[in-house]
């Protein structure tokens, strides 16, 4: 009976053993798991931050990718802009037009075609800018495309009497023909005397200005101008002139003139004498400039008017200039139907001549 005891005693023994490695195992795995489960907050912190850091890159990429294709867009537009303004301007002009004046509502009138017109003006075009009697270029669709700098080409005519308005004029044309024209707002103070000259322009028949022009007034000018610097250099400078109208556009003679005297200041040593004479002879009218400088060499004579063109001396010495002055001054001389003619002898001086035909004044 006792030994039936101690059997079923060592057989609990055997068992609590057992149960108390069991317990001790399941007490391992817990600590196991409570530090796991400690741990586990952490790594799911970790994995949201990481999360979140992706979900951000993930964001600046798409919006850079947004900023790009904007930035793509934009270029592509502006590239489509630049090409509809080349083509534009590269395309021929359909018309050329004269600009009269603006309207209340940003609309420009022309004269093209020998009809008055309201058409628009291209967004580069300042309005500003436009000056009646100005040319200008249209497009297909008949718009103001472009601005051309004041053409003062055209026919002169008589100016005969003014019209009521005072911004138009009866004048009497080549073959004779009377006929009714705008004028340009260079006329519209102007005051103009029966047989004045004025220069009309071909298509619009607007006129532009007064065509007859005192020598003597655009030689006085351009000497009163010049003469400091005569006096500056040493040169003794004098000018000597008389009535001697001509047709033409002041400005431009009086270009030719400085150029003259600018040459003749630039060639010529201090001590030297520069002489300006303006002079009518029959139907001829003359304007003269001497100078006792440099000179120019025979051989270089038929060089000067040549666009570019200096003369060796002129190289060699510290004057400064291009060579264009007396390429532009034969231009001008020839538009204005006239001739240039010079004598020159090296080291004594040098005598430009301009021949204009004469008006009655
Ligand atoms: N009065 C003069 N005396 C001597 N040489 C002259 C005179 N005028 C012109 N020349 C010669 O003719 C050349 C051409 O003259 P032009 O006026 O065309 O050019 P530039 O005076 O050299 O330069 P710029 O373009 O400034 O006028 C001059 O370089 C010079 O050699
Ligand atoms: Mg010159």
């Amino acid at each position: 009976m006792a030994s039936e005891h101690e059997r079923r005693l060592t057989e609990y023994e055997a068992q609590v053993d057992q149960l108390q490695e069991m317990i001790k195992g399941l007490e391992e795995e817990v600590v196991v798991l409570r530090r796991r489960l400690q741990d586990a907050p952490k790594r799911v912190r970790t994995l949201e931050e990481r999360l979140l850091e992706t979900k951000g890159q993930l964001a600046q990429a798409v919006s850079q990718n947004e900023k790009l294709s904007a930035t793509l867009r934009e270029a592509r537009e502006h590239i489509a802009a630049l090409r509809e303004e080349v083509d534009k301007l590269t395309m021929p002009p359909s018309a050329y037009g004269t600009y009269l004046g603006t309207n209340d509502d940003g609309t420009v009138d022309i004269f093209t075609a020998g009809r008055k017109m309201r058409v628009a003006l291209h967004p580069e075009i300042e309005i500003d800018e436009l000056k009646r009697g100005q040319e200008v270029v249209l497009n297909e669709s008949l718009n103001v495309v472009l601005a051309r700098s004041a053409d003062l080409a055209g026919e002169v005519v008589t100016f005969k009497e003014l019209l009521e308005d005072r911004t138009r004029a009866l004048v009497i044309g080549r073959a004779d023909e009377e006929r009714v024209c705008e004028l340009a707002e260079e006329l519209l103070g102007e005051r103009l005397r029966s047989g004045d000259h004025l220069l009309m322009e071909g298509r619009s028949g607007l006129l532009l200005e007064k065509r007859h022009v005192d020598l003597a007034d655009v030689a006085r000018a351009a000497a009163d101008s010049i003469a400091p610097r005569f006096a500056e250099a040493g040169i003794a400078f004098s000018a000597t002139v008389q009535p001697a109208w001509v047709l033409g556009d002041a400005n431009r003679i009086e270009q030719v003139v400085t150029n003259l005297l600018s040459n003749a200041l630039r060639y010529t040593e201090a001590g030297g004498k520069v002489t300006l004479t303006v002079a009518r002879s029959g139907d001829e009218v003359s304007l003269d400039v001497a100078d006792t400088g440099i000179g120019i060499r025979a051989e270089d004579l038929r060089h000067i008017f040549t666009r570019f063109w200096r003369g060796d001396p002129s190289r060699s010495r510290a004057t400064g200039g291009t060579g264009i002055g007396l390429a532009i001054v034969r231009e001008l001389v020839r538009a204005h139907e006239g001739r240039i003619d010079v004598d020159s002898v090296p080291g004594v001086g040098s005598r430009f001549r301009v021949i204009l035909r004469a008006l009655e004044p």
